[in-house]
């Protein structure tokens, strides 16, 4: 079975190009992704979603690529990318149908699983959508989890059933390396903070070898696309993926990357956001109660692996916002002579925490987030 001991991070075709999608499309993507650096900074998946095969299995009952969209097959899409060093991921349905009305594995599991591995698939997307009404699940999830464990490939299992039937109750025994905790996101700052908020009975649950996933990224997508809608900020976007990636969602990038903006390539690759989204002990997010603090303002902390903290004040209204916690809250109260060296992860700027509180004031939609090292009161 494939063990994944970090988030999984990559690119999927879903949020930008929804059934648009070809090999000619794909292979761009996997260029660009090794050209503007995405790949060196850990964002090695390029997962094919929805809508990619005939709507009729074949006379031996597999999948069939469409073969108007990909006219030379799956094999040589998955070469391509490989020959990128990128790993290729691929989509179906725990459901009779995938949700655009493809066919879905249920009751095809184990020849689904064969093929995908035949192809040299490296990432399976699980859908949830027409699914049986009366077997729970957890067994439709079992089914294919022991399929791809079984199928002589490491495939990475990505579950997606929204949350739906308690997932969080069951979804680590099928075998998945992560899990849609959320709805479907859109391009909208009220999208983006729907699902912040909806995540937050969740965190428990987040943890290594199997992780929250909080869905796609809409960073950089300015309103363009199959879930383009308003579209945000570059500040909202910002936060989208501070939020993401404080609280240890996988890192799946949903823009159109072959004509990003800079400030969506800067925002996509901080690389101390990045480093506390892959913190190697990839502890669940505490929320911090905060001093004074109104609806929609979020402070998380974060335990990591060497040590340090992660804190982060997330202003999810739409005005300027103060924000303030006590360091009691992180465990360290005045009386242990100690305190917090910060350093700001989008600023690079560094501070020291005095009189036990972190206070901020953040701009509409900001977000301050810092990475703690423990120090002696001077
Ligand atoms: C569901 C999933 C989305 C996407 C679409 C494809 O809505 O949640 O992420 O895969 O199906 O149809």
């Amino acid at each position: 079975m494939m063990v994944k001991l970090t988030p999984p991070m990559g690119w999927n075709s879903w949020n930008t190009f929804g059934g648009q999608i070809n090999d000619k499309l794909i292979c761009e993507m996997a260029d660009v992704m090794v050209q503007t650096g995405l790949l060196r900074k850990g964002y090695e998946y390029l997962v094919v979603d929805d809508c990619w095969s005939l709507k009729e299995r074949d006379g031996d009952g597999r999948l069939t690529p469409d073969p108007e969209k990909f006219p030379r097959g799956m094999k040589a899409v998955a070469d391509y990318v490989h020959s990128k060093g990128l790993k290729f991921g691929m989509y179906s349905c725990a459901g009779n149908l995938t949700c655009a009305g493809y066919p879905g594995s249920f009751e095809h599991e184990f020849i689904d699983a064969e093929t995908f591995a035949g192809w040299g698939v490296d990432f399976l997307k699980y859908d949830y959508c027409y699914h049986s009404p009366i077997i729970h699940g957890k067994y439709l999830y079992s089914r294919m989890g022991l399929a791809l464990a079984n199928c002589g490939r490491d495939i990475l299992f990505s579950a997606c059933s929204w949350g739906a039937d308690e997932t969080q109750e069951w979804i680590k025994g099928t075998g998945a390396s992560m899990w849609r905790s959320t709805g479907d996101i859109f391009d909208t700052w009220d999208s983006i903070k729907n699902l912040a908020k909806q995540q937050e009975r969740f965190h428990p649950y987040n943890g290594l070898g199997c992780f929250n996933d909080m869905d796609m990224l809409v960073v950089g997508m300015y309103g363009k696309g199959n879930v383009g809608l308003k579209g945000c900020t570059d500040v909202q976007y910002r936060t989208h993926f501070s939020l993401w990636a404080f609280l240890g969602s996988p890192l799946m990038i949903g823009c159109d990357i072959r004509s990003m903006s800079q400030a969506t390539l800067e925002i996509l690759t901080n690389e101390e956001m990045i480093r506390i989204n892959q913190d190697p002990a990839c502890r669940q997010p505490v929320k911090l109660t905060g001093i004074w603090t109104g609806d929609d303002i979020l402070i998380y902390a974060k335990f990591l692996a060497d040590g340090d903290l992660a804190i982060g004040l997330f202003n999810l209204r739409e005005e300027k916002a103060g924000a303030s916690v006590n360091l009691d809250e992180v465990g360290l109260p005045f009386s242990t002579g100690k305190t917090l060296e910060l350093s700001n992860v989008w600023t690079g700027e560094k501070s020291r925490v005095k009189n036990s509180t972190i206070r901020v004031e953040l701009e509409p939609c900001d977000c301050a987030v810092y990475r703690a090292k423990v120090v002696d009161i001077r």
